[in-house]
């Protein structure tokens, strides 16, 4: 069984038997994260999408408490060892074996300069299998039409992981879109409310997703689902 925990805004915790998994850490800073950094006491690897503040964050000081790897581009790895991180490099269209699990990135559509100006790599999204069960974050991204192809190859997806907040990423409408694409058994709305700007209707993203035969499941910091 894999369990996913959503902690506010993209980041998720993975459980899978023994093995725990962090995506996107932004916790201390998010007022609407349901834990604190120093909240996490054992993990495996922390996966990151790319390198805006709201997705590495807590990266550094979760890392150096738990020893968790963690696993992203080539610059955002290099980054993090630079502040004596365990990291593994990757990039886009890669993917590896680790004893936690196989990870794959993808494409994405935006931007991934680091907190200090910092110049780290292209953005990615995801895929994670997890014994038999497959996961789709899309990190950051706008609609793209290579998101059909993420789901031919790397599906079936069991669950897709889309942002719907508008003016950084995709909106409601072009995730929704997306989530048609994917082909995922279930569709799960992120990266929206965090701040004024990204303030969307989920509601209307589920029930998108819904009227073209989808399944979708709007959750809250805090919530765990199944797979
Ligand atoms: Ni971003
Ligand atoms: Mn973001």
């Amino acid at each position: 069984m894999v369990e996913l925990r959503f902690h506010g805004h993209s980041c998720w915790q993975i459980d899978h038997g023994e093995h725990r998994l962090l995506i996107d850490p932004f916790l201390g800073d998010n007022p609407k994260a349901d834990i604190a950094p120093g909240d996490i006491d054992r993990l495996d690897a922390i996966v990151l999408t790319h390198g805006h503040f709201d997705h590495i964050a807590d990266a550094e000081e979760i890392s150096n408490k738990t020893g968790a790897l963690i696993v992203s581009n080539f610059e955002i790895a290099t980054f993090f060892e630079g502040k004596g991180c365990k990291a593994h490099p990757m990039h886009i269209g890669g993917g590896r074996q680790f004893p936690f699990g196989h990870v794959k990135f993808t494409i994405a559509h935006h931007g991934s300069t680091g907190p200090g100006g910092e110049s780290l790599g292209n953005p990615m999204g995801v895929v994670l299998t997890l014994g038999d069960r497959r996961i789709y974050h899309a990190g950051d991204t706008g609609l793209f039409l290579d998101m059909q192809l993420i789901g031919e190859v790397s599906g079936p997806l069991d669950v897709a992981l889309l942002p719907i907040g508008d003016n950084f990423t995709m909106g409601v409408e072009d995730a929704a879109r997306a989530s048609k694409m994917l082909g995922a058994r279930l569709t799960v709305p992120m990266h929206y409310d965090t701040f004024d700007v990204i303030e969307v209707d989920a509601a209307d993203f589920a029930a998108r997703v819904e009227a073209q035969g989808g399944k979708a499941r709007v959750m809250q910091p805090g919530e765990s689902l199944q797979l």
